[in-house]
């Protein structure tokens, strides 16, 4: 079986489904403290790293309502975006289909459909309130991100059936993995 390299060695180790922290729903952060700011950085390094394009503080473990992303392209400078309780305020009757993925469910991908256009608030890295429109993978990645500090995977959207699938495939990784001591 294909191991992947960020199960291990990572800054924070990310979270693989079935577990019961990523269930959920965490608590919102009512203090931007420099704890938290490094908890960001680490985050941001782990999903670099992975790589991926989004994580969710429920990923590594931390039940707390923080998530960061960046979305642009790998080949241009970086655009990390860190939000504390993130909230979408309002979304657009257009619908977006987008082919998804998560670092907690490694190597599946599934057609889920969103609204294409979310305007979103939350408190940045400084504790101030922000306010920003998204569409295209912005607005699906921040979306899946939201669902995390509510307990939700992508998985949830798809035909139990799917999700049954996915899930077993899962819980036969971390079988390997535990055997070999990861
Ligand atoms: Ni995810």
């Amino acid at each position: 079986m294909r191991v992947f390299a960020y199960i291990r060695g990572m800054k924070r180790a990310i979270l693989i489904h079935p577990d019961p922290r990523l269930k959920k729903v965490a608590t919102a952060i009512v203090d931007v403290s420099d704890e938290l700011r490094v908890l960001a950085d680490d985050m941001l390094e782990t999903m670099y790293d992975a790589p991926g394009i989004g994580l969710a503080a429920p990923q590594i473990g931390v039940l707390e309502r923080l998530v960061v992303l960046d979305c642009t392209d790998p080949e241009k400078e970086r655009a990390p975006l860190v939000m504390f309780n993130p909230e979408v305020i309002l979304s657009s009757d257009d619908e977006n289909i987008h082919d998804e993925g998560c670092l907690s469910i490694p190597d599946q991908f599934a057609e889920v459909t969103r609204p294409a256009e979310v305007k979103v608030g939350w408190i940045d890295t400084d504790g101030n309130p922000q306010e920003q429109e998204f569409d295209g993978l912005w607005a699906t990645c921040i979306q899946h991100e939201i669902d995390h500090l509510n307990g939700k995977l992508f998985i949830d959207y798809l035909k139990p059936l799917k999700r049954q699938m996915i899930t077993r495939k899962m819980q036969k990784l971390k079988r390997e993995l535990a055997r070999e001591g990861a």
